[in-house]
């Protein structure tokens, strides 16, 4: 087969989150909340967070995982694509990564589109594949938004959790198993969902300055984020099945951004697609931002629910605002 005619296997799965557990109740004691509202409006009872791991060790945890479940070697790995939006450093946590895990052949870089940036960096890393550049993939989502939520803000401290998930993606001569994508932002809605750095006006001489500041804490419209959520995932779904000449019943599993229960049923719902078909683990973990797919993912990968020609959609939606499908074949 020619070169611009390979295709991508979606092959091994790994996580890995903090020892740290959150629940509910631990939170009612330290602000106005309850088990009883943060379930019923989210789904989430308790999330894991980091206090002495860094973001890249959690990724780098996920990544060795996958990479043996792979029954690959580090050293077969050609790119690392890290989705987070929670970096160590500024300058990226990828490369970071790539020595944590000894994959010392790899090229490495982040990629920044909070929780849509897991199904971002598969349609990308696909492409490389595709073309023929890089055979072996290795993608992770990673955050630790804990670091980011002001924890006396009950309306988002409650929501989100730290982890980390991967898969190996590998160049295939006989399957293209990213049957269909679709991926889209909207700038004008950025305002609902921020993490935003706030800067002052500083004098370094007489008539020159610079700005310099830190970021601020995670600020959230949650009834608009959870409006969009609602109406425009079932539409990038729909528009993904359309591209991958698939029918909802064809569907074996839904795995979506874990943000909220209440999301995950709303759109599963208005897709019809039976409740039997979400993998939710929201209530374990919280959200975990870029990290969700992949968890949820490599849970029912161990768990033995998933098995290899199941086709599994996929989606992400955040901050932006960014949201995107794909439809995956899974396994060797
Ligand atoms: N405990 C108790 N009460 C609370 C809490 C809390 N943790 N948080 C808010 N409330 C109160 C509010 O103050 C408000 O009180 P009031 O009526 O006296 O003013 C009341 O509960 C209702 O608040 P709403 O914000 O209207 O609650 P809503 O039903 O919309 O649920 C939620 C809030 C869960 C955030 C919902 O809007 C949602 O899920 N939105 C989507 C958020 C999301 O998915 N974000 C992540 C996507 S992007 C990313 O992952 C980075």
């Amino acid at each position: 087969m020619e070169r611009s005619k390979r295709g991508v296997k979606l092959i091994s799965s790994g996580s890995a989150t903090a020892p740290q557990v959150l629940h509910n109740d631990d939170l009612s004691k330290i602000m106005d909340t309850s088990d009883e509202w943060i379930a019923t409006r989210t789904g989430i009872r308790k999330r894991h967070v980091a206090n002495n791991i860094s973001l890249s060790e959690l990724a780098s945890q996920a990544g060795i995982k996958a990479i043996a479940n792979a029954r690959l070697t580090p050293l077969d790995i050609d790119l690392i694509i890290l989705a987070t939006s929670t970096p160590d450093d500024l300058f990226g946590s990828a490369s970071k990564v790539q020595d944590l895990i000894g994959a010392n052949n790899a090229v490495a870089f982040d990629l920044t589109a909070a929780c849509s940036g897991f199904v971002f960096a598969l349609i990308t890393a696909s492409q490389f594949i595709r073309n023929g550049v890089y055979q072996n993939v290795l993608i992770i989502g990673a955050d630790c938004l804990s670091r980011w939520v002001d924890w006396s803000d009950r309306t988002t401290c409650v929501l989100f959790g730290d982890g980390a998930g991967a898969i190996v993606c590998q160049g295939s001569e006989t399957e293209d198993n990213l049957l269909g994508f679709e991926m889209c932002s909207n700038g004008q809605l950025n305002s609902h969902l921020n993490l935003a750095y706030q800067g002052e006006i500083r004098n370094i001489s007489e008539n020159k300055q610079v700005n310099q500041g830190k970021f601020s804490y995670v600020t959230m419209n949650g009834r608009e984020v959870y409006r969009f959520a609602v109406t425009k995932v079932p539409e990038v779904i729909e528009k993904a099945l359309y591209r991958a000449n698939l029918t909802v019943d064809q569907i074996d599993w839904l795995i979506l951004h874990q943000a909220n229960q209440r999301i995950m049923d709303a759109v599963a719902e208005k897709l019809n697609i039976s409740r039997e078909k979400i993998v939710s683990n929201v209530s374990e973990y919280g959200n975990t931002s870029a990290a969700s797919i992949p968890l949820a993912l490599a849970e029912v990968v161990t768990q033995g629910k998933i098995n290899n020609g199941d086709i599994i959609v996929t989606a992400g939606f955040g901050a932006g605002l960014t949201w995107g499908s794909a439809i995956v074949r899974w396994g060797k």
